[in-house]
């Protein structure tokens, strides 16, 4: 796939680039609370402000359902993004309109300006042409920057991008990069980790995944649901037991298509998920009370994970591979993490994970920073990982 990037835009001093960011952050009572997001957004904009354009940044946050609601105002992003840019940064009361445009009117070269809320407009979501339209007014160029929202097909990420020269921004680009080198043209063999909770809502991304890596192997509580399935006793573990069949086909779909699933082997067990609770590794196929919990993956699961990914070139990897917020339960997810980013540091694994639970796993297990590349998307990462397109990449496209 092929898309314009800030290397093909030429001539900016003066212009207005129009930017679409996701600076959809967590924040309680008005304070970001992590701020990865904006920093990945830094170098985007400064390199346009080094080429002498204005700056518009677009952004949503929340889910505001069209209406103007002022805890979901974005104002409160200004002042941490000033510090990070080391230079003041305007705020429009609104992404349309007169006071858009004065405040972009009355920025210098190099200048930047926040718009407010782009959802607090229901053409937003609706993705309404002359919504895109109005917004194209405001600028020169469009750059996409947020390929956490590439999965919505919104006036901001997708309509704008056919109203005027449209650009791949530097952290669009690296995540687009990362993306084709696991998945899309990646170096085999390739193995996936995929944990979680529930198979429900990772069927469609187990469908696309066996379909391409050479081993996949399943954590979490979705881990339980194949268990069950091939008559292994979970006892009270959290499982979907209605979904055994659609694990089962899952299971014969990985065969026919030579992928080796990695299932659990052992596992570590509790009546309680309670930090320090008194845990015991048990062997697939021994008997269990109802009581029991299977929390973790056990030594054995651990020990044949840590080979597999040594024989492997490529990982890609999203979710838990237990409940990691409940010590000692994250001993596998850490255990995996480390021996990922140790691989990955040595230059011999492309290891790159993503989607939210994953983020925070990484962080814990130390080795966030340690990875070829860890994505800040969620949803728009796990569509990726289904084989979706994604609207506002495909808006890119040459
Ligand atoms: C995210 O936080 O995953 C993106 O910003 C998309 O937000 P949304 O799920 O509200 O569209
Ligand atoms: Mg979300």
């Amino acid at each position: 796939m092929t898309f314009r990037t800030l290397d093909d835009a030429h001539d900016l001093a003066g212009k207005t680039a129009l930017v679409r960011v996701d600076f959809n952050v967590p924040m309680e009572d008005g304070r970001i609370t992590d701020d990865t997001r904006l920093r990945v957004a830094l170098p985007t904009i400064n390199r346009l402000r080094d080429a002498g354009a204005k700056v518009a940044l677009l952004a949503h946050f929340d889910r505001p359902k069209g209406k103007i609601v002022p805890s979901m105002s974005l104002r409160p992003v200004v002042a941490p993004l000033a510090e990070l840019l080391g230079s003041p940064v305007r705020f429009a009361e609104d992404c349309v309109g007169g006071s858009a445009i004065a405040a972009i009117r009355d920025l210098d070269a190099g200048g930047v300006v926040l718009l407010e809320n782009v959802r607090f407009h229901a053409a937003e979501e609706a993705n309404d042409t002359e919504f895109a339209a109005s917004l194209a007014e405001l600028a020169d160029i469009y750059v996409n920057d947020a390929f956490s929202a590439a999965h919505r097909a919104h006036a901001s990420t997708e309509g704008v991008a056919h109203h005027l020269p449209a650009y791949a921004g530097e952290s669009m680009r690296r995540e687009l990069e990362a993306l084709d080198a696991a998945l899309g043209n990646p170096k085999k063999p390739v193995i996936g980790i995929v944990g979680g909770a529930k198979v429900s809502t990772k069927l469609d991304l187990l469908k696309n995944l066996v379909g391409k890596l050479d081993r996949l192997a399943i954590g979490g509580g979705m881990a339980n649901t194949f268990l069950f399935a091939q008559g292994i006793d979970i006892g009270g573990s959290l499982a979907e037991r209605d979904m055994a069949e659609t694990a089962l086909e899952i299971v014969a779909e990985a065969e026919r298509r030579g992928c080796q699933l990695l299932l659990p082997v052992d596992f570590v067990v509790a009546t309680e998920v309670k930090p320090g609770a008194a845990a015991r590794p048990v062997v697939a196929g021994q008997p269990l009370s109802s009581d029991d919990k299977i929390l973790d993956a056990g030594p054995a699961t651990v020990a044949r994970l840590l080979e597999a990914l040594t024989a492997s070139k490529t990982l890609i990897w999203n979710g838990p591979l237990g409940v990691f917020e409940v010590p000692p339960f994250d001993a596998a997810t850490v255990t995996v993490a480390r021996h990922a980013a140790a691989l990955a540091k040595a230059g011999v694994l492309v290891a790159v994970g993503g989607g939210g639970d994953t983020v925070s796993a990484l962080h814990h297990a130390g080795v966030a920073d340690d990875l070829t590349f860890v994505s800040t998307a969620g949803g728009a990462f796990l569509e990726w990982m289904e084989g979706k397109p994604l609207p506002g990449v495909e808006a890119l496209q040459r």
